[in-house]
């Protein structure tokens, strides 16, 4: 059997110098540059070995073929999608957990306890309700909506008197759910998994900044109700992927109380940015939503991945998931019986370490520190932004989210448009700040995501400057190419 020696810890002390160098060259370098064919290959073509190799040569490879190819988002200038910057007390975390390796489904061992307390800590956090029980970490949003959306179609089917579990979907009227064209796809890909049926999400009216129009609901709920469908859940958002719009809590859930729907928040980037004294009155409500999911992965910067359900009522997540085969009966569990009651998975990974660490080593206050600097900042882009004549503000910030397009004066629509969609990959191409774009109402834009509490003002500068360059290039090329 293999033991602890002396070439696994001289291996180990060299890996911690190979990532303390790889996180202090990050601001130093190109955000992300595309890989060259050779570099992609060593990585393709690799052959599975015979023979194995020890661990400095495993570390040689890691080094000389990972390493130097990121993603890009441990980058201050890196605003791309919603991809954070790993705290460092997460990374360590994450080499604990898996030496011990625990599988967090159930029982008597310290990270079982671990989680209940760093899901209650994200509940705190949030400010949302958490009796026992009342959630768990997942892979991320996309499984944690798929969690609380199952809960939510059980409890609608049994208040219809139908037992989901046993008989399935077929022969009930449809239950119908209700979001805005600005939600996540993982919404609709929950709907889909879940045998909703994406005709019975139904899209409800926004307002001219993307929230949630509550008459609009309302209207919808009626018309279903009279065409005998069920109409059984609302999604809202605590900030879009697109704009960072949060949607109206309080009177989405005045209705969805009045008509018995399910209310969920997709708080997957933004349920954090409650922590902002400044932006927090926009988050009136989310405490009352039936179920929230949001991502530690994104905001906070626990390393990848690590996504969360929070429910109002843990009954209702163990009614839908519980089942204990017998050779997973274990006295030791508790009233509250095992994580893998509560979801999907039954084999699950150690995920709280990293959660616990993250938040440890900044306690709550720089955590909302945190939260509140990328806040600010995005303020103060979007108001360069709407102070350029170069440039178009497209959405209030009301997050950590910039929508904004490069549309100097003179450039036509079609023309815009066309230079917009291609703006993001000129960016990125010139590796000195990365940022993504999307399609918002129609219209191409760039979307920048400050979730980096290192980035500053200087990196913020460089990102518009790089935007108006790249900007004026494809300019000059559509205009000799016409
Ligand atoms: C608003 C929103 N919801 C849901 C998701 C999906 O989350 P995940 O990628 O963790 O599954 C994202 C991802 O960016 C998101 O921004």
């Amino acid at each position: 059997m293999w033991r602890v020696d002396d070439d696994f810890r001289s291996a180990a002390l060299a890996a911690a110098e190979l990532v303390a160098d790889y996180l202090d060259g990050l601001p130093g370098r190109p955000v992300w540059e595309p890989m060259d064919p050779a570099a992609r290959s060593a990585l393709l073509d690799l052959e599975l070995p015979e023979e194995g190799a020890d661990f400095a040569a495993l570390l040689k490879t890691v080094e000389e073929r990972v390493m130097p190819h990121p993603m890009g988002n441990g980058s201050p200038r890196f605003f791309g999608w919603v991809n954070s910057a790993p705290q460092p007390a997460g990374v360590l975390a994450a080499l604990a957990a898996s030496a011990m390796n625990p599988s967090s489904a159930g029982g008597d061992h310290a990270d079982v306890h671990l989680e209940r307390a760093v899901v209650r800590w994200i509940a705190e956090l949030v400010g949302f309700p958490h009796p026992a029980g009342g959630g768990l970490l997942t892979s991320g949003t996309s499984m944690a909506t798929i969690v609380c959306l199952a809960a939510a179609r059980n409890r609608a089917a049994r208040t219809a008197g139908w037992d989901v579990r046993a008989d399935g979907l077929a022969g009930m009227p449809p239950l119908v759910g209700y979001v805005t064209g600005e939600a996540h796809s993982c919404v609709r890909k929950a709907a889909e998994l879940l045998g909703l049926g994406s005709r019975h999400l139904r899209v409800v009216p926004t307002d001219a900044d993307g929230h949630l129009v509550v008459d609009g609901l309302r209207r919808a709920v009626a018309e279903d109700r009279a065409a005998g469908r069920l109409p059984f859940l609302v999604v809202a958002s605590a900030g879009t992927v697109g704009t960072g719009a949060v949607d109206p809590f309080g009177p989405i859930a005045d209705l969805a109380a009045a008509e018995g729907l399910w209310f969920h928040v997709d708080g997957a980037y933004g349920a954090f940015g409650v922590l902002d004294e400044e932006i927090r009155h926009r988050y009136a409500g989310m405490d009352r939503a039936d179920s929230l999911a949001l991502d530690p992965h994104k905001w906070l910067g626990v390393p990848v991945d690590c996504g969360c359900a929070l429910v109002r009522d843990a009954d209702e997540l163990r009614g839908t998931f519980s089942l204990v085969p017998s050779y997973l009966r274990d006295d030791a569990a508790g009233d509250l019986g095992w994580f893998s009651e509560y979801g999907t998975e039954q084999t699950r990974p150690f995920r709280s370490l990293k959660v616990w660490a993250s938040i440890a080593h900044r306690g709550r206050a720089g955590v909302a520190r945190d939260v509140a600097h990328c806040a600010a900042q995005a303020r103060r882009l979007g108001g360069w932004v709407d102070a350029d004549a170069d440039l178009e503000l497209l959405a209030p910030v009301e997050t950590s989210i910039v929508a904004f397009r490069y549309r100097p004066a003179g450039v036509d629509e079609e023309t815009a448009q066309r230079i917009n969609a291609r703006l993001p990959v000129a960016v990125q191409l010139r590796g000195r700040v990365f940022v993504t774009g999307a399609v918002y109402r129609g219209t191409e834009l760039l979307r920048a995501c400050l979730l980096n509490a290192s980035t500053t003002d200087a990196d913020l500068r460089l990102l518009l400057d790089e935007v108006k360059s790249a900007g004026a290039e494809l300019l000059a090329g559509a205009r000799t190419s016409n």
